[in-house]
């Protein structure tokens, strides 16, 4: 992702999303399809969490509480840096977490395999759906679980929309209902636990490794 493409990230995920997701996870943890994921990530006691795009990074402190050794969190924006270490901070989990600036696909060689993948809302904001949840999958030890926009028409309207309201104003920046069947086919050598939906937007997947 190149510098102009992750500068129109962080206008659309800037300081003011950062702070109010963290005074929402400060008020009330983890909500919706946010709780969804962390259930599907199943018995995390003493695993590693690799959390792609996980701004904040709520999802992977409730995973660190609930007994996740320790988290990778590497997010493209870099606006959630600050609202993201007060949250890690407040809760003593600062040793625990590395938070890497960058988009993934390009770190991926340079980050091990970890053993839950998270991606919550991430492959609907990426273009490349094969590449990044293909990369998800092969640093999944043990599961990967993400969460992406359900395939109805309306859901595909309302983002077709706000699309073209980005693109009049400039940016780069699209969101994306990418099909599942292509989500599911670049978990590639993993297999699909589960399937849940969270209201009428959201849906979440979980893939565990078959024999790895
Ligand atoms: C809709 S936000 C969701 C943030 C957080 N997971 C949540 O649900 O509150 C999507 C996030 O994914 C990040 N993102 C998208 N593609 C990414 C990639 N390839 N590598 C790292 N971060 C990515 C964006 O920067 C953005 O912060």
């Amino acid at each position: 992702m190149s510098g102009c493409c992750a500068r129109d990230y962080e206008k659309v995920f800037g300081r003011k999303t950062a702070d109010r997701d963290a005074r929402r996870f400060r008020r009330r943890g983890l909500r919706g399809s946010a709780k969804t994921l962390a259930e599907l990530a199943g018995d995390v006691r003493g695993a590693s969490v690799l959390e792609v795009g996980g701004g904040v990074g709520g999802i992977e402190i409730e995973l660190l509480e609930a007994g996740a050794e320790r988290a990778t969190n590497v997010e493209l924006a870099a606006t959630y840096e600050q609202a993201a270490t007060e949250l890690l901070d407040e809760r003593g989990l600062t040793e625990r977490v590395e938070r890497r600036i960058g988009d993934f696909v390009e770190q991926a060689n340079a980050i091990p395999p970890h053993d839950v993948v998270v991606m919550h809302r991430v492959v609907c904001c990426y273009p490349d759906v094969d590449t990044l949840v293909g990369a998800g999958a092969k640093h999944a030890r043990r599961r990967m679980v993400l969460t992406y926009p359900q395939e109805r028409r309306l859901v595909r309207l309302a983002l077709a929309a706000m699309n073209a309201v980005m693109r009049v104003g400039g940016s780069s920046f699209q969101v994306y209902v990418h099909p599942f069947d292509r989500i599911a086919r670049a978990a590639s050598g993993m297999e699909l636990v589960e399937r849940r939906r969270s209201g009428f937007v959201w849906e979440s997947a979980s893939f565990a490794t078959s024999t790895r």
